[in-house]
């Protein structure tokens, strides 16, 4: 069977909240994030998702197997390190839909399920009478020795889907890195797009 992609809001999230984990630590043990996976972050993270009746997720499928999924909920329901720079800046939250993370299994990458990932959020959050989407994303120096040779930055895939960095918009987000001995603040940048 062909990879496929299906789209669920509210509780019926729920059953595929341990697939989410499952990939979010496979994936962002990677660089740029090299998040060293913790079950207790994990489910303190995606209790809040899962409590939100208007959360959304796509989930990618190989047969009957969960090989990436893709966020959404509106900003006044994220968690408070996200919607900071946003109350700093005094733009009202209601308007803005917030994309969490996109996960995608590396040999499904390269056939289009990310460009679906942000086309399904992006018709949920305007069928929500959102304005904006915003997601972010980590910022990490030119030079690290954790950056693969090969790495390609996904900064031209977010401009083309007509999102822009917006500096100004910062936050810090709380992880345990791989070469850490403890969790420490990682500085994070939102992109953002306008509906209408
Ligand atoms: C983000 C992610 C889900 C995108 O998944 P994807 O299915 O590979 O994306 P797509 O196939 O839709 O391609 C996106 C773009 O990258 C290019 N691309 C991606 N992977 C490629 C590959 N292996 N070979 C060639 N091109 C590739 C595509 O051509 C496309 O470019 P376009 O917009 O000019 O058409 C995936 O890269 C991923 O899981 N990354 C790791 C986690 C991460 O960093 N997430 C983002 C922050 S939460």
């Amino acid at each position: 069977m062909p990879l496929y992609i299906k789209s669920l809001s509210g509780e019926a999230i729920q059953p595929y909240i341990a697939d989410l984990a499952r990939l979010r630590i496979e994936i962002f043990r990677d660089y740029p994030y090299l998040y060293d996976g913790d079950e207790t972050y994990e489910n303190n993270y995606l209790q809040n998702y899962a409590a939100s009746p208007d959360s959304f997720i796509v989930i990618a499928f190989d047969d009957d197997k969960v090989v990436g999924a893709a966020t959404a909920m509106p900003l006044y329901r994220a968690s408070e390190e996200v919607q900071r720079p946003f109350l700093a800046q005094n733009i009202p939250l209601e308007q803005i839909f917030y994309l969490g993370e996109s996960v995608l299994q590396q040999q499904y990458r390269g056939q289009g399920i990310g460009v679906k990932f942000f086309e399904e959020r992006e018709a949920y959050a305007r069928s929500n009478n959102a304005n904006y989407a915003v997601f972010c994303a980590v910022e990490r120096p030119l030079i690290h020795p954790r950056r693969p040779i090969d790495y390609v930055s996904l900064d031209k895939f977010w401009y083309k889907r007509g999102y822009q960095k917006r500096a100004e918009l910062h936050t810090a987000f709380t992880w345990k890195e791989i070469d850490e001995a403890k969790p420490s603040e990682k500085p994070m940048i939102f992109w953002m797009k306008r509906f209408r």
